[in-house]
């Protein structure tokens, strides 16, 4: 387009004799600054300057046609002059307010990206600090929980000792011998009980054994036989075969995925489907525990995994707190996801 309007002046000012037309003349030949501030516009310093030689070059016949008048070969002298000034001031003009552009558009790029690492290191501090906040609140509640079942194993125990001395004086068949193993059984359930507070005051450290994943949740499912079956819930295996033996404490992994499939089949009281789904991806092992039970309303999901958080009438709301422990101590995470209207699917992560 520059050359085509160096063309176009060109042609129009030299078929324009110097004649009648020397105003016209003379005025087209400052014409070709135009094309020049563009050149300097659009290219900056080089476009200026290039621009401006060209100009100069097709200006420069006027030099020799207009020789023997010197009030013209001045002028002549001048209004090259003035090309190559002009192109060279609008170039350096134009080059520094591109540079300006230029360091304005990287200035932005680089507050972009400040700001988005400033968002993601936000958004690990909120997650850090719930974290915090639940083990602060399980780390107190443990602590009390164990002063108190401590207490109460004590006695317990004298009870229990007292009440097996007292049945060698009962034979079988008299009617209080019935008596006495109520008392009997009920402190053995009370000590479970205790046992299991005390379970989560202080946890156990996991023990790592070569453990097969599969053969684990194999035995929870056919611990829950019975209740999966009374409730009418089918149950759906899809286990990796490929996981082999892994190092994991198996008792508290049965544990933690017992208060899961325990959970979902009570969530189920009218049948439904269990489905428990283990792999292994990135040497991290992935179990999924999902029903089609009555599902999470939102505003519980946060409160899951907190001690006592519980609906059910005859709960502790201790299973999901234990699990919760046990996973971590594996240096593990659960997640859970649960859409409106459906059941919740459970997902545990341990690196292996
Ligand atoms: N699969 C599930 N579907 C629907 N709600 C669930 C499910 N699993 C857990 N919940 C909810 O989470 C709460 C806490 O579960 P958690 O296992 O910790 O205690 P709990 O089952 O109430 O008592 P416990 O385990 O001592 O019997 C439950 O009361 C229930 O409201
Ligand atoms: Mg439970």
């Amino acid at each position: 387009m520059l050359a085509g309007l160096l063309a176009v002046i060109s042609l129009i000012h030299y078929s324009l004799g110097r004649g009648a037309e020397g105003m016209l003349h003379g005025v087209l030949g400052h014409l070709y600054i135009v094309p020049i501030i563009l050149g300097a516009y659009w290219y900056g310093m080089k476009g200026g300057v290039t621009v401006s030689i060209a100009a100069a070059v097709l200006f420069s016949p006027h030099l020799f046609l207009h020789w023997h008048d010197p009030y013209l070969d001045v002028y002549n002298y001048v209004e090259l002059f003035l090309f190559l000034l002009i192109g060279g001031v609008t170039g350096v003009l134009s080059q520094m307010e591109r540079n300006q552009r230029l360091r304005y558009e990287e200035a932005l790029q680089r507050l972009d990206e400040s700001h988005r690492k400033l968002k993601e290191q936000t958004d690990i501090l909120f997650q850090t600090e719930e974290q915090l906040r639940r083990a602060d609140r399980l780390s107190a509640l443990g602590e009390l929980s164990a002063g108190m079942a401590h207490e109460i194993r004590n006695p317990l125990g004298s009870i229990r000792g007292a009440v097996e001395i007292l049945k060698d004086d009962y034979s079988p068949d008299e009617a209080k011998y019935e008596f006495i193993q109520i008392l009997l059984k009920e402190s053995d359930r009370l000590n479970h009980i205790v046992q299991e507070f005390l379970g989560f005051a202080r946890p156990k450290q996991p023990e790592l054994h070569e453990t097969d994943v599969n053969e684990a949740l194999e035995s929870v499912l056919l611990l829950t036989t019975q209740e999966a079956r009374k409730a009418g819930v089918a149950t759906e295996k899809r286990l990796d075969g490929s996981i082999g033996k892994r190092n994991l404490d198996e008792g508290l992994l049965k544990q933690a995925f017992l208060n899961i499939v325990l959970n979902a089949i009570q969530a189920m009281p009218t049948g439904g489907t269990l489905t428990v789904e283990s792999g292994l991806r990135n040497n991290t092992l992935e179990v999924k525990i999902a029903d089609t039970g009555i599902g999470i309303p939102e505003e519980n999901r946060k409160k899951l995994f907190s001690p006592f958080f519980t609906t059910k009438k005859n709960g502790t709301g201790l299973g999901l707190a234990i699990t919760y422990r046990i996973i971590e101590n594996h240096r593990g995470k659960i997640d859970v996801v649960s859409e409106p209207g459906k059941g919740p699917t459970f997902t545990v992560n341990i690196p292996v």
